[in-house]
């Protein structure tokens, strides 16, 4: 009975939302929006209701954009038309991600600086909006950039930089330019993920000269960004990071690895969902993992689970863990 009346509920809702970015404005839609929130509310699905009621509050009013589309077109490439960007939809964004306190304060100076840029506005000033992410491999860049993207609401929109390269300079240029438009244009968390890649690619045929004028356009553009969302760029080559760079950007983050009290709470979150043999000594564990990246420790926590539940236990052990740790010190390359 409640099934098919909630089924009843979803359609009506749907057509309306349908018909509204058919024919509707942008207040109409925002008021269907509301709608949805406190029907979602009304059926109990009270955490659902308050993510999109975050969702549309951080909309602010008067807004340059107001009027303009959320569902523009994504630029594709000028040769092949290949898409230059890949949106992630945000019920796939992960979120949850352990860092040391002053690295957690400047995520969340970021996304509250995000959610009152109207008041910021009213004074003349601007949120941290072009933001770089660096450290060594699998500490969290990748997931950082999720994780602002998942707390600001804005689509996280993925460089795809295979599309974007081209042979040709002044086709490079051309894509570039259109990706930055069309951020522009309809505000997103513009992701440039391993914008490295860019120079090694380039390097790999020996072009350097390329390589600068490719990188300066780029830092050009993130200059003269001047959209309502967020430009994200992550990278490893935190030695190669000169000034330019630096001052090109609002907010630079290093996210280091994860010291002693962060690999004991990647440790616990990641066996969350197990139980674990008591009076485990966490700080002896943590301790033989020093140095290793959160992906590694993720890893040997998820590889202990695993190992128990084939071998129908309930409970990890500290020896699932030292065998899965001694597996993945196995694997690093000798120095
Ligand atoms: N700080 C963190 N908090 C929670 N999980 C983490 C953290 N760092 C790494 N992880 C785990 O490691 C995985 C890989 O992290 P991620 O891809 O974000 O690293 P990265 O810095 O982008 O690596 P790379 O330099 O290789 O691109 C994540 O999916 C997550 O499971
Ligand atoms: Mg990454």
């Amino acid at each position: 009975m409640f099934r098919v009346s909630s089924l009843s509920m979803n359609s009506t809702m749907m057509k309306r939302l349908f018909r509204t970015i058919q024919t509707g404005s942008g207040s109409d839609l925002e008021k269907l929006c509301r709608r949805i929130v406190e029907d979602e509310r009304g059926r109990g699905h009270g955490k659902v209701a308050n993510d999109l009621e975050k969702i549309i509050g951080q909309k602010p009013k008067g807004d340059k954009n107001s009027g303009k589309s959320i569902l523009a077109p994504l630029p594709k490439s000028r040769r092949d038309s290949s898409p230059l960007v890949q949106d992630v939809p945000l019920d796939r964004l992960r979120h949850e991600m352990v860092l040391p306190e002053d690295v957690e304060k400047r995520f969340l100076r970021i996304e509250r600086e995000f959610a009152a840029r109207s008041r910021l506005a009213t004074h003349g000033l601007k949120p941290r909006h072009r933001i770089l992410l660096y450290g060594p491999p699998g500490c969290g860049k990748t997931l950082g950039a999720e994780r602002l993207a998942y707390h600001t609401g804005l689509p996280l929109r993925k460089v795809r930089f295979d599309n974007l390269l081209s042979s040709y300079f002044g086709e490079t240029m051309a894509n570039l330019r259109k990706v930055f438009d069309a951020a522009e244009e309809s505000p997103c968390a513009l992701f440039l993920d391993e914008c490295d890649s860019l120079a090694r690619s380039r390097n790999d045929r020996n072009d350097v000269g390329e390589v600068t004028r490719i990188t300066n356009a780029l830092l050009e553009m993130l200059e003269g960004y001047s959209g309502d969302g967020l430009v994200i760029a992550a990278t490893n080559l935190d030695s190669q990071l000169d000034s330019a760079l630096f001052r090109r950007f609002d907010e630079v983050l290093k996210i280091p690895l994860p010291g002693q009290k962060e690999i004991q709470r990647l440790l616990k979150v990641a066996l969350s969902s197990m139980k674990v043999e008591s009076r485990l000594a966490w700080g002896q564990i943590a301790g033989a993992m020093d140095g290793m990246s959160g992906s590694e420790v993720v890893q040997i926590a998820e590889n202990a689970a695993k190992h128990a539940v084939l071998d129908n236990r309930k409970v990890v052990t500290k020896s699932d863990i030292l065998e899965s740790l001694a597996e993945v010190s196995e694997r690093q390359p000798s120095s």
